[in-house]
């Protein structure tokens, strides 16, 4: 019979400084927190599918299997902030996909709270940049009525990370992934709430002033197609709207962007 594969360590003394430091407004989280996981994900899918309620957190001090939109690989080392969090909400199934921005936007305030040099913006759907690079990546994932939403932020990697990726520690952050992951309960409660009681309009007041790309010819790939035009806004439910040169609008829920020009 093949040996059982031992449960992941529980970082206890980690867990318990940030029920410490909880603000009152997140005084319900429930924070499980571990050395190293293969991905926060799996386990807050776990979680999720015994019960979990929203407020339930999982943080990773490293993963093994991190894993990003699209199929890509995460890379996970010490340093990083690695967390997913349990939501289930009462907003419908079509409406789901918008809590990608929802939480680009709250990890985006985070950011700017704390750097101290830097233009912030968000990529949309959800890319966090900094000067145009790469500080922290969103993934949504929805099973049964829970969703999970994954962040992982390079707070103090700066050895490693691609050309294109940078971190908080970089731009004057102080390198603290628990410093970074209390702003962000903070700020994912705050707009998580706002988007469960009044929808998407306040959450897109916000990201249209943060967001990249928007006036600029991009190309967009979603699945099979690839479209290039000009980024023209984001629209009343959170899609990205490119007029082409035949000066038709289109709408696109999901897709990848990259700015021409
Ligand atoms: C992306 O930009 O492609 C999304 C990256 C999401 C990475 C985070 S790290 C915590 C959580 N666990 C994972 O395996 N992925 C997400």
């Amino acid at each position: 019979m093949p040996a059982l594969a031992p449960s992941p360590e529980r970082d206890h003394a980690r867990e318990n400084r940030l029920r410490a430091a909880l603000s009152a407004s997140n005084a319900n989280a429930n924070i499980l927190a571990f050395h190293a996981l293969v991905s926060t994900m799996d386990e807050a899918h776990s979680q999720a599918e015994q019960g979990a309620p929203t407020g339930t957190v999982v943080l990773a001090g490293r993963q093994t299997g991190g894993r990003g939109r699209l199929g890509r690989v995460w890379s996970s080392p010490e340093g990083g902030l690695y967390v997913s969090f349990v939501l289930r909400t009462g907003r419908a199934a079509s409406e789901i996909p918008q809590l990608a921005l929802v939480a680009g936007l709250a990890a985006a305030e985070t950011v700017r709270y704390l750097i101290h040099q830097g233009a912030i913006s968000v990529k949309w759907p959800n890319d966090v940049l900094i000067d145009d690079k790469k500080a922290a990546g969103i993934l949504i994932e929805a099973r049964g009525n829970a969703v999970i939403i994954g962040m992982g932020i390079n707070v103090k990697r700066s050895n490693g990370l691609p050309d294109t990726a940078t971190s908080l520690e970089s731009h004057g952050a102080e390198a603290d992934t628990d410093a970074v992951f209390l702003r962000l309960i903070d700020d994912l409660s705050q707009w998580a709430g706002e988007w469960e009681r009044q929808g998407f309009a306040p959450v897109r007041s916000a990201l249209r002033l943060l967001l990249n790309g928007i006036g600029h010819m991009v190309r967009l790939s979603a699945g099979s197609e690839t479209i290039e035009g000009q980024a023209m806004d984001l629209d009343e439910s959170g899609r990205l709207v490119i007029r082409q040169d035949s000066g038709l609008l289109r709408a696109f829920s999901i897709g990848e962007v990259s700015i021409l020009r």
